[in-house]
């Protein structure tokens, strides 16, 4: 748990511990301490009591949040349990995607920095929503979560109403810590059924009416926040920030996926665009926001001073898979 505490809080918790000692309560000051922390400490809690601050964000730990099965080898390097995992996007039938097994990096690339052959600043990927559908998480990653108690927030794209309502209905005897709504995929077409802050709002609203789990919304730095994050108050519990489509990082720059239409960047080198982005989503509403692109240590406490209240590492896992959970259990570490 980390906690931010303004100098005007410091001084009002020394007072109230002061005037606790006069009145010699022993235990009012432990409690108010402990109550007054709740509200200050940087962690999302959502409306089924679960509480998170630190994700594993979509498409890096597979659909079920215990890692991929072909890096399962270094598990104990990326340690899932750190984490709440987001699975992979996951639609109402399979979809093809980009990806082909036997050329897995075809559609995935990596970005390099100044500093030599292993220093990487991100990836592109175009690996898009290659999915096997919901059925198929509904019937193999759904026992699993109750047979060995994984925590997973399920991820999902939908394109009409009919599939909302059968997603919905499906997600619903799942046992879940909330639903990812994707509405923001930088390798397809925006949908029309997306398309607008009206839809926007009104989509997640009956999605709410439907679902049991809470929602998380998952957006593009593309989109324009002031038009319907407002309105979402109290029907999203928390928003997430997808990859940067190419040309927006380096628009004079031919892509190496260009073929896919550029693909979606992440990462360190994304930084100067989702960062102030972060900011004006917390400007804009209180919905909580899971900030990304984490890439050192010091990027997760810059994401909580721009107002993020957890943090989400997503392509870090990639070229430097034992980085987030070295991160995570140094900060739990120093808060002891
Ligand atoms: C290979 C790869 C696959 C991804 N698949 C998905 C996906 O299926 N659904 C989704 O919402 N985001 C997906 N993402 C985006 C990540 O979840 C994350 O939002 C993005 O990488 C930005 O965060 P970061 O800069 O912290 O990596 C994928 C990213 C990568 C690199």
């Amino acid at each position: 748990m980390y906690i931010i505490i303004t100098e005007k809080q410091k001084n009002f918790i020394h007072r109230l511990v002061f005037l606790t000692k006069l009145r010699q309560k022993s235990n009012f000051e432990k409690d108010y301490v402990k109550f007054f922390l709740k509200e200050v400490v940087d962690l999302i809690r959502l409306s089924n009591g679960h509480q998170f601050d630190y994700v594993a964000a979509s498409g890096s730990l597979g659909y079920d949040g215990t890692g991929w099965w072909f890096k399962k080898i270094l598990n104990w390097l990326i340690k899932p349990k750190l984490f709440i995992a987001v699975g992979k996007t996951v639609t109402r039938f399979k979809e093809k995607g980009n990806f082909r097994w036997w050329n897995p990096l075809g559609c995935v690339k990596f970005l390099r920095g100044p500093n030599g052959l292993l220093d990487f600043i991100g990836v592109i990927n175009a690996v898009a929503l290659r999915n096997p559908g919901i059925e198929w998480l509904v019937k193999k990653v759904g026992p699993k979560i109750s047979r060995k108690k994984l925590k997973l927030i399920a991820s999902v794209y939908f394109k009409s109403e009919t599939e909302m309502l059968e997603i919905a209905e499906m997600l619903n005897g799942m046992d879940l810590v909330a639903v990812e709504v994707n509405i923001s995929c930088s390798n397809i077409l925006a949908s029309p059924f997306w398309h607008g802050p009206e839809a926007i709002v009104q989509n997640c609203r009956e999605l709410k009416k439907v679902l049991r789990h809470p929602i998380i919304l998952k957006i593009s730095v593309e989109h324009e926040v002031e038009q319907f994050l407002p309105q979402l108050r109290g029907v999203v519990e928390a928003i997430s920030i997808n990859s940067v489509r190419w040309r927006l990082i380096f628009p004079k720059k031919k892509s190496p996926l260009a073929r896919f239409g550029g693909g979606g960047v992440s990462g360190k080198v994304t930084q100067p665009i989702v960062w102030p982005f972060i900011m004006d989503i917390v400007r804009q509403t209180r919905i909580p926001v899971i900030g990304s692109a984490i890439w050192d240590y010091g990027d997760m406490a810059a994401v909580r001073r721009m107002g993020a209240k957890a943090v989400s590492f997503g392509s870090v896992f990639m070229p430097y898979p034992w980085r987030p959970a070295s991160f995570v259990k140094k900060e739990m570490e120093k808060k002891k």
